[in-house]
């Protein structure tokens, strides 16, 4: 069986870090530690529990200790923007941060969930003039909205709470339908932003196959499960499909090449996240 040789730790060696709660699960330090090991990096990538009252002191800890890079998850998303130096443009407008680049002592914030499911779509297509359904109006579907929005789609959002999909709405300045209008919708594009059908939840699709042969694309940021029902619906409707994989590495890449300067090995990534989640192919 072939092994990764995983270089060692050293005087020298540079640490990056994701913050969040629960962490346990992620594929985030399996995916960077094989990218940086790939490119000959001194830098080694861990995942740390931080409570939501500890988040001001992990981050003067962290900064203190000259982390490199960090990724952040929920539940600080939102709240790690106080405490930063500098938020680039997109994060300030989504309202949210998922990697911090430490420089020279000072903290920047990005969000790379934006190119990752922008450049996840934009394998298969040009977005721009394309006509989007987003299914979700949380986090995910957020930074996806504004993403779009900058790269002059025509997005359309659908949400069970319809007042947050109209307040979405209004931030981004797109339109909003109803979920149960889906019917009625044919579009380019559509995106599950929600967190239907993820594991334990597998047997759940937000939209039936009559409704998918209405769209060329469709795209599921659910990971977990790799091929949700959703996914499985829209190839039984003749549509091409895009899983929550190639977002989560794409967002990966985005945060690991802010932080290095340099692209990291996207198919190993790809390929260490496929086999944490039980994945062959
Ligand atoms: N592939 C990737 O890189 C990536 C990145 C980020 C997130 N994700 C995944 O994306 C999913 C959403 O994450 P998030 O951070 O946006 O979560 P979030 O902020 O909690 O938002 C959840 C969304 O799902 C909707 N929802 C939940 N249960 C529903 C149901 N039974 N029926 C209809 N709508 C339902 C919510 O609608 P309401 O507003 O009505 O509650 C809301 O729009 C998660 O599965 C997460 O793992 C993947």
């Amino acid at each position: 069986m072939q092994t990764t040789k995983i270089s060692k730790i050293n005087a020298q060696t540079k640490l990056c870090a994701l913050i969040g709660n629960p962490v346990k699960h992620s594929m985030s330090p399996a995916m960077h530690n094989a990218a940086f090991d790939k490119l000959g990096l001194n830098i080694k990538y861990i995942a740390l529990q931080v409570e939501e009252n500890q988040l001001k002191q992990a981050i003067k800890g962290l900064k203190a200790l000259n982390i490199i890079g960090l990724n952040i998850t929920i539940p600080h998303k939102q709240k790690v923007m106080h405490h930063l130096d500098k938020v680039d443009l997109f994060a300030k407008k989504i309202g949210a941060v998922n990697t911090i680049l430490n420089k020279n002592g000072k903290l920047h914030g990005f969000n790379t969930d934006l190119q990752g499911a922008i450049m996840s779509l934009e394998e298969h297509t040009v977005v721009k003039n394309k006509k989007v359904v987003i299914l979700g109006a949380g986090g995910a579907a957020r930074s996806i909205a504004f993403g779009l929005k900058q790269n002059k789609a025509k997005v359309i959002i659908l949400n069970r709470t319809v007042k947050k999909a109209k307040k979405l709405a209004k931030q981004v300045g797109c339109s909003t339908m109803k979920l149960d209008q889906l019917d009625s919708i044919k579009a380019d594009i559509l995106i599950n932003a929600t967190s239907v059908g993820m594991h334990s939840n597998t047997d759940k699709s937000l939209a039936t196959k009559e409704q998918l042969k209405n769209f060329e694309i469709v795209m599921d940021i659910v990971y977990n499960p790799l091929e949700t029902k959703l996914i499985r619906l829209a190839k039984q409707a003749g549509c091409t499909t895009i899983t929550g994989l190639k977002m989560l590495v794409l967002q990966a890449a985005a945060s690991f090449e802010i932080w290095t300067g340099k692209k990291p090995d996207i198919k190993l990534m790809q390929k260490v996240a496929l086999k944490k989640l039980g994945g062959t192919k």
